[in-house]
């Protein structure tokens, strides 16, 4: 009798056996984070320490599933209602045509995403220009909905109206497929303003041993329009630069000013360069350049003060 005792709480024992490894092992674990300490405890430590673990292990859950992003992302209904109008550019008939795909989306997808989808699974000869996907290359402008924007950075549900979104190339370069549009004219007038500093002593930049010391008060003159990333919205914006191929535009004289207001460039001929109407006194200030700037660069502002830094210069001579 006393025999068949030992052996009931033999075999009871060994069902928690499981249940005291699991214990073991999660106290472990929970020192080891805590304390960076590999302590394998026994007894009522173990239990003690394996009650915590677990509290916390079920705390953090708790934290992960409120926390908003992740309660966001858990609801995001996807949707395929919505569709995008394509206004791509056709070679064989130079013409813009239009064509509507049905997509899939969420509360995040980028305009891009939409039609990068188009172009995996529906189009895949459909042409787009992008890069990082962040709005730091610049390289995918277009006009959405009419507006020129970068179509990374713009929200697909944000922007449509009636679950519809249009995108077309931009309007002031020349397209050279769908929405892809050439830039060569746009980096050469870019090119044309010495965006760089130019010193009158050329051959120190090249053998300086010391950098050119600049005040905090000095780089801030020209910070805000060293933002540019080249991104061509301002440009396709501005109406003189739509109407007129001539005009140097919004983007290379903008980049004229941040140039000409750091203190360590020397130039001369700059503000000579740009002086003239199909520069700076080309500009009718309609100001939609600043407005579509994704940067924050503000061209407008910078002709205006290149053009008062031209009479400045003009009235001392
Ligand atoms: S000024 Fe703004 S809109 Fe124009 S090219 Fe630079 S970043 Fe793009
Ligand atoms: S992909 Fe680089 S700015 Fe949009």
């Amino acid at each position: 009798m006393r025999t068949s005792k030992y052996f009931a709480f033999f075999y009871l024992s060994m069902g928690f056996l499981p249940l005291l490894f699991f214990l073991l092992l999660v106290s472990t674990v929970y020192n080891y984070i805590y304390y960076k300490e590999l302590l394998v405890l026994t007894g009522v430590d173990l239990i003690v320490f394996s009650v915590l673990g677990l509290l916390e292990i079920y705390k953090r859950t708790e934290k992960i599933k409120t926390n908003t992003l992740v309660k966001n992302y858990i609801n995001t209904v996807k949707s395929n209602d919505y569709s995008i109008i394509v206004g791509g550019f056709d070679t064989k008939s130079k013409e813009i045509k239009q064509k509507q795909y049905k997509v899939n989306v969420n509360k995040y997808t980028s305009v891009l995403d939409v039609l990068l989808q188009v172009k995996k699974k529906q189009q895949n000869s459909l042409a787009v220009r992008y890069s990082c996907r962040m709005g730091i290359c610049g390289s995918c402008g277009m006009v959405i909905n009419g507006k020129p924007a970068l179509a990374c950075e713009t929200n697909f549900m944000k922007v449509s109206k009636d679950k519809v979104v249009t995108a077309e190339p931009m309007q002031a370069h020349p397209i050279v497929k769908d929405l892809v549009t050439e830039f060569k004219d746009f980096f050469d007038k870019h090119s044309s303003v010495e965006p760089h500093l130019i010193r009158e002593n050329v051959k120190e930049q090249m053998t300086g041993k010391t950098p050119y010391d600049q005040k905090p008060s000095e780089t801030n003159k020209f910070l805000p329009y060293s933002y540019c990333i080249m991104c061509g919205l301002c440009n396709d914006a501005c109406p003189v630069a739509n109407s007129n191929p001539e005009f140097l535009g919004p983007q290379a004289l903008s980049q004229a000013y941040r140039y000409q207001m750091d203190s360590r460039d020397q130039s001369e001929g700059r503000l000579t360069a740009i002086d003239k109407l199909t520069g700076l006194w080309g500009c009718e200030f309609a100001g939609a350049c600043s407005k579509a700037c994704p940067k924050g660069v503000d061209p407008a502002s910078a002709i205006q003060l290149l053009k008062l830094s031209t009479v400045e210069d003009d009235l001392k001579k």
